[in-house]
């Protein structure tokens, strides 16, 4: 059985830097209250127009560069977002469309910021299974044109940004690699953070009374249910592998909250200098937070060939999942 390693990262932003006091042109707000509460300073925000297939694509060159990848030999796309250019098809057809991939298998996937952990395990179970050698895996979000920036939508809107991160999974003989992925999902809180509308429940789908357009979350809810199942998981891949907490090098949580990730690093009975953070940079930018974090840990110097990685991710569905790899 052949390993599945991550052979190139890359990621982008968009360079319209929003500072937590720019939001106070929509929000009765202030920079402290953000910080505070999230860790938040700023994030990026796309214009309109922009869809996230459009990020997608410096960070994918960026990974297939990194990786010594010609496009034309990528197997498959898993394409993780939540904020997809239109109901269908997924933002998968756009990108193999705009980088003018091979006809090749492109699949967007819908669970939210544990989206991108979701995909490396799909990409991780058909290499191993010998189906494809190489796939290309993206998270991205084009989540400001979401976002109620009416007075109403101060506590989810200030949270959010934009931007894309990518990977490269091959076939190799040498590994270990990926060695293993644990994925979850409690359908019973799943109105506890979503955007209900449009809903195919409804006819007409689409019409001017629509109230569920903008993301609802119950955040005190959400939070508590984050640090348990992002603890939760991190020490099942931690188990799988049979590593210590300690003997890790770099956690990669998903950046939805710094005081989420303390809570998670206290509760195992880490520090945070093991924690790899972006979310002062860049906000919640969901299922690309964790590629945009790799891609930047790599580049940075921080994260090394052989280095022992923990990624762990919660979010809407409930959705849970972790991954155990060696860099
Ligand atoms: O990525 C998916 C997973 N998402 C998460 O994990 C997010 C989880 N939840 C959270 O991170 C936190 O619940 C928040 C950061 C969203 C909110 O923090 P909180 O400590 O739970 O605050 P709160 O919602 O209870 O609000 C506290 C106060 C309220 O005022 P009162 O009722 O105490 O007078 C809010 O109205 O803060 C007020 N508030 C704000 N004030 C200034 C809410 N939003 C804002 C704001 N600026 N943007």
């Amino acid at each position: 059985m052949p390993y599945a390693v991550i052979t190139g990262t890359g990621h982008y932003v968009p360079e319209k830097v929003v500072k937590n006091d720019d939001l106070k042109a929509f929000y009765d707000t202030s920079d402290e209250w953000i910080y505070e509460r999230s860790g938040i300073r700023e994030r990026r925000f796309a214009p309109e127009g922009v869809g996230p297939a459009d990020l997608a694509i410096p960070a994918v060159k960026q990974a297939l560069e990194r990786a010594g990848v010609d496009k034309t030999a990528l197997d498959m796309v898993v394409f993780a977002t939540l904020s997809p250019e239109c109901w269908f098809p997924g933002s998968a057809c756009f990108l193999q469309e705009k980088m003018d991939l091979p006809t090749i298998p492109a699949l967007d996937i819908r669970m939210q910021c544990s989206g991108f952990v979701y995909g490396l395990s799909i990409a991780e179970q058909y290499i191993k299974n010998g189906m494809y050698r190489r796939v290309l895996v993206v998270g991205a979000e084009m989540q400001s044109t979401s976002l109620d920036l009416s007075p109403e939508g101060r506590t989810v809107g200030v949270l959010f940004g934009d931007g894309a991160g990518a990977v490269v999974v091959e076939a190799s003989q040498t590994g270990p690699g990926i060695v293993s992925t644990h994925l979850h999902t409690q359908g019973k809180y799943a109105r506890e953070l979503w955007i209900p509308e449009p809903s195919s429940l409804k006819r007409p789908k689409v019409s001017p009374d629509l109230k569920g357009l903008y993301p609802y979350m119950n955040g005190k809810e959400v939070f508590k249910h984050a640090v348990v199942r992002m603890k939760e998981s991190a020490l099942e891949a931690l188990e799988s592998a049979g590593w210590a907490p300690e003997e890790v090098d770099w956690y990669f949580p998903h950046q939805a909250n710094y005081r989420i990730a303390a809570a998670m690093a206290d509760q195992i009975g880490l520090s945070m200098d093991k924690f790899y953070m972006t979310i002062h940079k860049y906000g919640n930018t969901t299922a690309a937070s964790i590629p945009i974090s790799l891609s930047e840990a790599e580049r940075d110097g921080s994260l090394k060939k052989g280095q022992k990685i923990i990624l762990t991710a919660f979010g809407s569905g409930f959705t849970w999942a972790s991954a155990a790899i060696v860099w």
